[in-house]
C-alpha cells in the first residue's frame, strides 16, 4: 500500500527521503512523487513508474531542500497516472496520504471553489485543509477541523509553504516520527523500516493525534489531539531494525533470502521462548477463557488454521478461525469470557484491526501473533506474542508464517500444560535442520519446477494438517508467479475440483502421515484422469513414488507436530523457481502490497 516518507533538517532532505522511498518498495506501489521547498515555494515532482524514474527526473532538475515528503501510491481512488500520484498541492499546502476518505465525493460537492487536479480522494483532503486555512489562518485548526470532517482510515503527512515544520495526523492507518537529537532532524513515514540508519529514536502517535515535528534549533516533536490539546499519546521506542539486515546479501531476491533464513530463526524463537519470554507463555496458560477466536487475512490466515488444530489437538481448546474481512462485517456473537488471538505479520492489516477493535469494544480480551513491534496491532493488543522474524521484504510471507505457527504451537503446548523448554529447543531443532536439509535440497525442486512452470494450472492437495498447507502453497504460488492455482483438502477432490484435471493440470499433492492412503488415492484419481502429479511424500517407504509423475520425501517421522512446516518449506521453494522460470517480479509481484493497510 501506499508508502510515506518526511524529513525537515539542516542538510539534504532528498538523500534521506528518496532512500526511504526505496526500502517502501516493498510494499507495493505504481507511482512515486517528492514535495521540496525551493526558495520558499513548493516544488512537486511525480511520476507514475518506479522510484528510478523519479530518482532521475529529481536528477535533472537538481534542486536542494533540506525538507521533503515524499510518496509512494497504490491507487484505490483514481487510475494510476502521474496526475494522480502523489503529492497533491497547491500555494499553501503539499499532502501524501496513505488510506482511503470514504465520504471524498460528499466533501467535494462543498468545495466547488477548489481547483482539483487529480481524481483522488487524498486531493479532497487537500481543498478542505486549504478551505479551513483560509478561514482561521492556523494551520494546526486547519489540519484538525480537515481530519475531523473525513470518514475513513487514512494517515497524512502535510509541508507548508515557507515553513521547516512537518505535520502529521493518523487514524487507524500507520504513522511513525523520528528524531535524531544529535543532528536535529526529524522524520515522520508510514513504515519503521523507511527511518533505518536515520532516526534512532521512534514515536507512534495514537489515532486522532496530530505531530507537529520541528527541526533544528527545537529539534521536538509536539503531539496534540483534535482539540488542539498537547498531549503524549504515543509509545516510544529504539529503532533496533540494522542497516545490514535489510539487505539482500548474496541472494537474488528477499524472498529466497528469507526462506532461508528459517533454519537460524527457527532455533532462534526457540530460544527466545524458552529463555526469555517463557513466563510470557504461562501467564497466557493461566488465561481463563471459554472460547478463542483466531482472525486474520492471506497467509496469517493459513497460519491461524494450523493454529487452531494444535490448539484443539494439544490444549482440547474450543476455537474458531476466521477471515478478518468477514468476521468485522457478520456481526458475531462475542462475549467477555471468550479470548481472540490475531495473527499479522505487519501489525497494520486494517481488517484485522478493525476486528481487534470490534473485539474490544465488546470486551473480549485481544492477543496477538505479530512480528513488528510497535505496530497498531501490537500497541492495541492486551498481550503480544512476538515472531521475531526480523524485516521481512519479500510481498510473499514466508519466514513469517513458519514463526507465526511456531508461535502459536507454543502457545498451544503453554495451555496444555506441556511446555518443557528442552524439548521445545530439540523439537524445533530437528525442524531446523530439516528446513536446511530442504534449502540443500533445492535444485530439485527447481527442477520440478522447470518442468512444470508452463502448465496452465495447479491444484495443491493435502489432508488434515497438510490441507492448510495445500491453502498456502497455492496463494504463494499465484501472487509471484502469476499463474492459477488452487489449495484444496484432498477429500474435496470429487466435490467439483476434479472437473478441471487433465494433462495440462498438475497436483501437488502433500502425502502427508495422517490419511496417508487416503491421500494417496486422490492422487492415483488425479493421475487416472491424466493430470500431471508432483507427490510429496515420506521417505520411510517411498513406494509412492511410483505413482508420480515427480516427487519429494521426506522425513516426517522425525518432525510429528512441526512437519507441515517442513512441507510448506518445499512449497516456497517451488513457488519460487517456477515464479523465476516465468521471469515476475517475485518481491514486489503486481497488484500486491506487503500490508494491507485499507479493506
Ligand atoms: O501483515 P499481515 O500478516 O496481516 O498480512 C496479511 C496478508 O495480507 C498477507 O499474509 C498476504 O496474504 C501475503 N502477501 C501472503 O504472502
Amino acid at each position: 500500500m501506499c508508502g510515506i516518507v518526511g524529513f525537515s533538517g539542516k542538510n539534504d532532505a532528498i538523500g534521506p527521503v528518496l532512500k526511504g522511498l526505496t526500502r517502501l518498495e516493498y510494499r507495493g506501489y505504481d507511482s512515486a512523487g517528492i514535495c521540496l521547498q525551493v526558495s520558499d515555494e513548493l516544488t512537486i515532482l511525480k511520476k507514475e513508474g518506479k522510484i528510478t524514474e523519479l530518482t532521475q527526473l529529481v536528477n535533472q532538475e537538481k534542486p536542494t531542500s533540506s525538507i521533503a515528503i515524499g510518496h509512494t501510491r497504490w491507487a484505490t481512488h483514481g487510475a494510476v497516472n502521474t496526475e494522480n500520484a502523489h503529492p497533491h498541492g497547491n500555494e499553501h499546502f503539499a499532502v501524501v496520504h496513505n488510506g482511503i476518505i470514504e465520504n471524498a465525493n460528499e466533501l467535494k460537492k462543498n468545495l466547488t471553489d477548489y481547483k482539483f487536479q487529480s481524481q483522488t480522494d487524498s486531493e479532497v483532503f487537500l481543498a478542505q485543509l486549504t478551505t479551513e486555512f483560509k478561514k482561521s489562518k492556523d494551520t494546526l485548526k486547519a489540519i484538525s477541523s480537515a481530519f475531523q470532517k473525513i470518514k475513513g482510515n487514512s494517515a497524512f503527512v502535510i509541508m507548508e509553504r515557507g515553513s521547516k515544520k512537518l505535520y502529521g495526523v493518523k487514524r487507524a492507518a500507520p504513522l511513525v516520527c523520528g528524531l535524531d537529537q544529535s543532528s536535529g532532524d526529524v522524520y515522520l513515514s508510514s513504515d519503521p523500516f523507511a527511518l533505518v540508519g536515520f532516526a534512532p529514536k521512534l514515536y507512534f502517535p495514537e489515532d486522532n493525534t496530530i505531530v507537529e515535528a520541528n527541526p533544528l534549533p527545537k529539534a521536538e516533536l509536539k503531539f496534540y489531539n483534535l482539540e488542539l490539546k498537547q498531549v503524549d499519546q504515543y509509545l516510544i521506542q529504539d529503532n533496533l531494525i540494522s542497516a545490514e539486515s535489510t539487505s539482500k546479501g548474496n541472494f537474488e531476491h528477499y524472498m529466497i533470502k528469507e526462506i532461508h533464513e528459517q533454519p537460524y530463526l527457527i532455533n532462534s524463537l526457540a530460544d527466545y521462548y524458552a529463555n526469555g519470554a517463557f513466563e510470557k507463555l504461562t501467564q497466557f496458560a493461566q488465561e481463563n477463557f471459554s472460547f478463542m477466536h483466531i482472525i486474520g487475512c492471506g497467509t496469517a490466515w493459513h497460519a491461524g488454521l494450523l493454529i487452531k488444530s494444535y490448539f484443539e489437538k494439544i490444549a482440547g481448546v474450543r476455537s474458531n478461525i476466521e477471515i478478518a474481512s468477514e468476521f468485522r462485517y457478520r456481526e458475531p456473537l462475542l462475549t467477555s469470557d471468550e479470548i481472540s488471538l490475531f495473527i499479522s505479520q505487519s501489525g497494520e492489516t486494517a481488517d484485522t484491526l478493525a476486528c481487534q477493535e470490534l473485539c474490544k469494544k465488546q470486551k473480549v480480551k485481544t492477543t496477538s501473533i505479530v512480528n513488528v513491534e510497535g505496530s497498531t496491532l501490537f500497541r492495541e493488543a492486551d498481550q503480544n506474542f512476538l515472531i521475531k522474524a526480523g524485516v521481512e521484504i519479500g510481498v510473499a510471507s514466508t519466514k513469517a508464517f513458519t514463526l507465526q505457527v511456531l508461535t502459536g504451537y507454543l502457545m498451544s503446548l503453554a495451555k496444555a500444560g506441556m511446555l518443557d523448554q528442552e524439548k521445545v529447543k530439540h523439537e524445533f531443532a530437528q525442524l531446523s535442520d530439516t528446513i536446511q536439509e530442504i534449502c540443500n535440497r533445492a535444485q530439485e525442486i527447481a527442477q520440478v519446477a522447470e518442468k512444470i512452470y508452463q502448465q496452465k494450472g495447479f491444484i495443491f492437495t493435502g489432508r488434515g494438517r497438510y490441507a492448510p498447507i495445500a491453502l498456502e502453497g497455492a496463494l504463494k504460488l499465484k501472487e509471484i508467479a502469476y499463474v492459477h492455482a488452487e489449495g484444496y483438502p484432498s477429500g474435496e477432490l470429487k466435490h467439483g475440483p476434479i472437473a478441471l484435471i487433465d494433462e495440462a493440470i498438475v497436483n501437488i499433492a502433500i502425502l502427508g502421515p495422517e490419511l496417508f492412503e487416503k491421500s494417496l488415492s486422490n492422487m492415483e484419481e488425479v493421475k487416472a484422469r491424466r493430470g500431471e502429479v508432483f507427490g510429496i511424500g515420506p521417505s520411510d517407504d517411498e513406494s509412492w513414488m511410483e505413482s508420480c509423475d515427480h516427487s519429494f520425501s521426506l522425513d516426517f517421522s522425525r518432525l510429528g507436530n512441526l512437519s507441515p512446516l517442513a512441507v510448506n518449506c518445499v512449497l516456497q521453494l517451488l513457488s519460487y523457481y517456477i515464479a523465476k522460470f516465468k521471469g515476475t517480479d517475485i518481491d514486489k509481484p503486481r497488484n500486491l502490497a506487503k500490508s494491507v493497510t485499507v479493506e
